[in-house]
């Protein structure tokens, strides 16, 4: 099953005594059958969230906390903060045991990792940061990047698994770029020297959109081309899916053509038709990494398997705070042989 918040790729740098987030994480999600209670309480608070937008009554805190949905709310959040916090407190521990100095030398040569750089961060006061303020940059990192990327990555699977000729033509330029090389490492300079299988990435992000929708609060009064006024204070949604999918934007909104994002067809886009990562002052931070993180699990999978659709598992979209599907996404992988085997097997990072 593709569907859900381990993405294949992400990083897992630290290589010290304390492992970090993503590799602790990782570690659980390799090990376990069943999902961790951390994986579980995202699960649910993205599940949740939605439930509650739908009712209005619940809006108010003081009625919700006094609902079932509110208390399983709660505990969720308390698994996800008590998950954070004490990584970041085994870290600030060790950092403290060894010194700043030794620290940085024990480094040295290694990658430095987010917690790290958070640790070792000053505020304009010259402060160090509290572990509370650590532990809630980590969630949002963890949140956003994490489930973010794993619906991405499956869709796109999914994608290419409804269109086999654009997956045979991807895994044809992955094979070109790949050729000449000893190992089958996507190295930073090939992830621009695959322009057909981003294409097939942008055009599954539009129809399958991670991130369905985004709120911002109007700043000042903002006048619409029909003459109406968004008053200043209102939160607005945004739907993120609604713009991918108005065939005034997207002729044929339904059908899967990476051929939207050619770059001739593309140069009269509207700037704000495709919007998968947001847009404006608060966009997301991370696209670029997920874009590199997308190409190079796709690349990977796809020269070492031919991805089909289980007929058997119909899917079904179930938008929460992340696009989703109902009952999980199945594909079969079928290995290709040789060219594989031929081969030293990369780290998929
Ligand atoms: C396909 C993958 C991803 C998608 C579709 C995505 C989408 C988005 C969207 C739509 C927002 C705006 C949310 C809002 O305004 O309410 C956002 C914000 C954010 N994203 Fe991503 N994201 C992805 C991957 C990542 C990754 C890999 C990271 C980190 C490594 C990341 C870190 C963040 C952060 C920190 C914010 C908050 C930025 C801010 O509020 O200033 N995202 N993302």
């Amino acid at each position: 099953m593709l569907q859900g918040p381990a993405p294949p790729g992400s990083p897992s740098s630290d290589q010290g005594t304390s492992p970090s987030l993503a590799c602790q994480l990782h570690a659980e999600l390799l090990c376990c059958r069943t999902p961790s209670d951390y994986i579980a309480a995202i699960l649910e608070l993205s599940s949740l969230v939605v439930r509650r937008q739908h009712r209005l009554l619940l809006h108010w805190d003081f009625l919700y906390h006094l609902t079932p949905d509110g208390r399983r709310f709660r505990c969720a959040c308390d698994t996800v903060h008590r998950f954070t916090a004490d990584v970041v407190q085994r870290r600030h521990q060790a950092l403290d045991r060894l010194g700043r100095e030794a620290w940085l030398k024990s480094k040295q040569g290694k990658t430095v990792d987010f917690i790290d750089i958070l640790l070792l961060a000053k505020d304009e006061d010259d402060q160090d940061l509290s572990e509370e303020d650590i532990a809630a940059e980590a969630d949002t990192f963890m949140f956003e990047g994490h489930d973010t990327t794993a619906s991405g990555l499956s869709w796109v699977l999914y994608n290419l698994a409804c269109h086999p000729e654009y997956q045979k033509r991807c895994r044809e330029e992955i094979k070109d770029l790949m050729q000449d090389k000893e190992s089958e490492e996507i190295e930073w300079e090939d992830l621009s020297q695959m322009p057909f299988s981003t294409m097939c990435i942008k055009e599954s992000l539009r129809l399958h959109p991670p991130v369905t929708a985004v709120s911002r609060r109007c700043t000042e009064d903002i006048k619409l081309p029909d003459g109406r006024v968004l008053p200043k204070g209102n939160i607005c949604l945004i739907s993120i899916y609604g713009t991918h999918h108005n065939p005034a934007v997207w002729p044929e909104p339904q059908v899967y053509n990476p051929h939207r994002f050619d770059p001739e067809n593309s140069k009269n886009q509207p700037p704000l038709a495709f919007m998968p990562f947001s847009a404006g002052p608060r966009n997301c931070i991370g696209q670029n990494f997920a874009m590199a993180e997308m190409k190079v699990v796709l690349a990977l999978t796809l020269l070492r398997f031919a991805v089909r659709l289980d007929e058997s598992r119909p899917v079904r979209r179930k938008p929460e705070l992340i696009l989703r599907s109902e009952n999980g996404l199945w594909l079969h992988l079928e290995p290709l042989g040789p060219c594989c085997e031929s081969r030293p097997p990369a780290p998929l990072s």
